[in-house]
């Protein structure tokens, strides 16, 4: 196969094999960025980097990171293809490997891997399988993730009604002072839910 294009309203960028395709989950991340003047934003996952890019034309400066070599690769094409390098830094690694322990951001994203699946699984695919539960890879976001955030700053995370987001809010409600379902929309498999948390509970 050769690379695919995908859009988000006037944004283009090229998808290469191997790297998740932008689908629903990530026009509705893009459609609720809101971002404000001054926003610094950490992508966790950010696979062709579109998120990042349109957060970047919004005006954010963006640290936006990947687990796959691919989507590496990849997002850094589509940053230098819109002329983004200032505003766009792509960095490889798991989760918050790549982040110094002193950075922290106003605005954090991630549509990850949400769907139950395991590497025992013919289909396993690691843009979207999330393990077993298919909530096994948020939970270890979400218990690191607050000491990232300023503390004025909010948290977008995507989720499925395949893998039980009540959990999820559960668990978020144990790191943000508020926790919101910003929208949610029915697919034809799955509901899709974009979780909005504010305010984190600073960690000792
Ligand atoms: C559902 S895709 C979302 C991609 C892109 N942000 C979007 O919305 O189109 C999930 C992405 O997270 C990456 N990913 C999976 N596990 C990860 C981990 N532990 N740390 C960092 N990235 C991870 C995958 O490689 C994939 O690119």
């Amino acid at each position: 196969m050769s690379p695919s294009a995908a859009f988000y309203e006037d944004v283009w960028v090229v998808v290469d094999d191997g790297v998740y395709e932008p689908s629903d989950d990530t026009f509705m991340l893009c459609a609720n960025l809101g971002i404000a003047l001054g926003d610094t934003m950490l992508e966790v996952g950010t696979g062709c980097g579109l998120v990042a890019i349109v957060a970047a034309k919004a005006g954010a400066q963006v640290v936006a990171t990947d687990q796959s070599d691919l989507a590496v690769q990849n997002a850094k094409k589509n940053v230098a293809l819109h002329n983004l390098d200032s505003l766009v830094e792509i960095r490889q690694g798991n989760l918050f490997d790549p982040i110094h322990s002193d950075e922290k951001f106003s605005l954090l994203t991630f549509n990850p891997p949400y769907l139950p699946g395991t590497k025992a699984d013919t289909a396993f695919d690691p843009a979207w399988s999330g393990g077993e539960k298919g909530y096994e890879i948020t939970e270890k976001f979400i218990a690191q993730c607050s000491r990232y955030l300023h503390a004025d700053g909010r948290l977008l995370l995507i989720q499925s009604s395949l893998s039980e987001p009540e959990h999820i809010r559960t668990q978020l409600k144990q790191q943000f002072h508020s926790v919101q379902v910003k929208e949610e929309k029915a697919f034809f498999f799955e509901r899709l839910l974009l979780f909005l948390a504010r305010k984190p509970i600073q960690q000792p």
